[in-house]
């Protein structure tokens, strides 16, 4: 007897269907956790592009399975199958972390309820929540009563709108009499999506002046002090100052205490992006390496990157909550001006975005299930990695540190006693490439004072020095072999 296939209506989540939402639910975490257990220390497939694409082009979307099990199989033939894996120890490239399993039970929560975080009307109790979150956050920053902020989509959006926050400020502030002429100061090792922000924002791409920055990668205060002068002695309106405070390749932190002085002595606004190094303001023993944090008048949080959330989830907090009417506008069909006359708690005043995911669960439940503690254990449990490899990496003879490492990245290369820098620059690629290519293990790869270097970004805290200094024989056994079958063909 043919079996009839299900209810269409039954596909939509609702209290009637609660048994085929719990056994589809299952069905997929059974099947996540099949996949996992498969995952044998190895990072990657090393798949191509060419090999990745071409099977899921061959998919019909006219043509449904209308089959649960048969779709996640080829789901995972299209996906899981050579996917990358931020939780194996091996896996040291972006700064991609593994994800608390707390985070991901809100997870649950999150796409099921869907509650959309613009207005008090579809979100409730989730307003309150993400509220709460950004004042325990703010909190931590050192920001006083007046503080508030949002949740963002990552760090490159809590960037544009901090920038936008602080171009409306100076528009509203300053006689300016044309957007080009507000100007943007960052490090040179800065995040590219301040460049990005400043186009964005109309301000073109000479709107961001490049500070240089010091041995160990922090903006030179010094310069940047000069570069304002010059910006004022030009008739220019100094905007922003960008700190970085984790830089994406040295994890550098700026000196955020005489960068502040600076820019609020120039009356610039002080963003500090701490998309990367925000995780240390839950550190039991390291939250001093942000001493100047709370000088700034807009931070990047990544809760996605140094807190262990899934993505997305990022915050911009402010000093000052008022800035963020900056980009409140109010609708009449969503958000009408203070409707009962006292006020509407609607998110959608503090955000570019409208419908916006309820992130901020997840970041809920990690705090109430492990502790703010136990996050900031993990940080410093990456940044202790990352000095203990360092330290061993100094001493190996074939390897060629940049700098030492300051949070837990480290940029290195095979480089033997006697090889020239552009032999140096030229295994970089091949080394990463073959690498990944053998799937073993991941690395970034990155430039710097105009040469090619390979980049470990350490965000597990499961991860041993072993599991590191492993890779680190992996990429001199393969430089080796390079330089040995170049050698007949008179590389040098
Ligand atoms: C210092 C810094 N800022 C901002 C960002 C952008 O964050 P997202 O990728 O979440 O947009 C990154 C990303 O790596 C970063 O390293």
């Amino acid at each position: 007897m043919a079996v009839a296939p299900p209810h269409p209506l039954l596909h939509l989540f609702h209290p009637h269907h609660a048994g085929a939402y719990v056994s589809t639910m299952r069905r997929g975490v059974d099947h996540l956790a099949d996949a996992l257990s498969r995952v044998e220390r190895r990072p990657a497939t090393g798949v191509s592009p060419e090999r990745a694409a071409k099977p899921i082009a061959d998919v019909d979307l006219d043509r449904p399975l209308l089959d649960v099990d048969a779709a996640l199989s080829e789901m995972s033939r299209l996906y899981l199958d050579d996917t990358v894996w931020f939780h194996e120890p091996t896996y040291a490239a972006h700064l991609n972390c593994p994800v608390v399993i707390p985070a991901l039970l809100a997870e649950v929560f999150v796409s099921a309820v869907n509650s959309s975080l613009d207005t008090f009307d579809q979100s409730v109790g989730g307003t309150f929540m993400e509220r709460h979150l950004i004042d325990w956050t703010a909190g931590r920053i050192g920001f006083g009563a007046t503080a508030d902020g949002i949740f963002t989509s990552g760090g490159s959006q809590s960037n544009f709108q901090g920038l936008l926050l602080a171009r409306d400020h100076a528009l509203a502030t300053r006689p300016v009499a044309r957007l080009a002429d507000l100007r943007i100061f960052a490090s040179s090792d800065g995040h590219f999506s301040v460049q990005k922000a400043a186009r964005m924002l109309g301000l073109g791409d000479a709107a961001v002046v490049t500070i240089p920055v010091d041995d160990e990668h922090r903006m030179e205060a010094a310069a940047l002090s000069r570069a304002l002068s010059r910006c004022h002695d030009e008739g220019l309106i100094a905007m922003a100052v960008v700190a970085t405070a984790g830089t994406t390749d040295f994890g550098a932190i700026d000196p955020l205490r005489a960068v502040a002085e600076l820019a609020h002595l120039h009356g610039a606004w002080l963003h500090v992006d701490a998309a990367y190094g925000g995780g240390l303001l839950a550190s039991p023993t390291r939250r001093v390496m942000l001493d100047g944090i709370d000088r700034a008048d807009s931070v990047t949080i990544d809760y996605h990157k140094t807190w262990f959330q899934p993505v997305s989830s990022s915050a911009l907090v402010v000093a000052d909550g008022r800035h963020l009417g900056h980009v409140t506008w109010h609708a009449d069909y969503l958000n009408p001006k203070d409707p009962h006359g006292a006020g509407h708690p609607n998110q959608v005043d503090k955000s570019i975005q409208t419908t916006r995911r309820f992130d901020a669960l997840k970041l809920w439940l990690t705090l109430r299930v492990m502790g703010p503690d136990q996050i900031g254990a993990y940080v410093d449990a990456v940044v202790d990695l990352a000095t203990e490899v360092g330290t061993a990496m100094a001493d190996h003879p074939d390897i060629e540190l940049a700098v030492a490492p300051q949070l837990s990245t480290i940029v290195f290369r095979f480089r033997p006693e006697g090889m020239t820098e552009l032999h140096a620059d030229l295994l970089v690629p091949l080394i990463r490439t073959a690498l990944y290519e053998r799937g073993a293990a991941m690395v970034a790869a990155t430039k710097s004072g105009g040469h090619c270097w390979l980049k470990f970004t350490l965000l597990n805290p499961m991860a041993t020095a072993a599991d590191i200094l492993g890779i680190v024989d992996e990429v001199t056994e393969l430089g080796h072999a390079f330089v040995s079958e170049a050698r007949p063909r008179g590389v040098a």
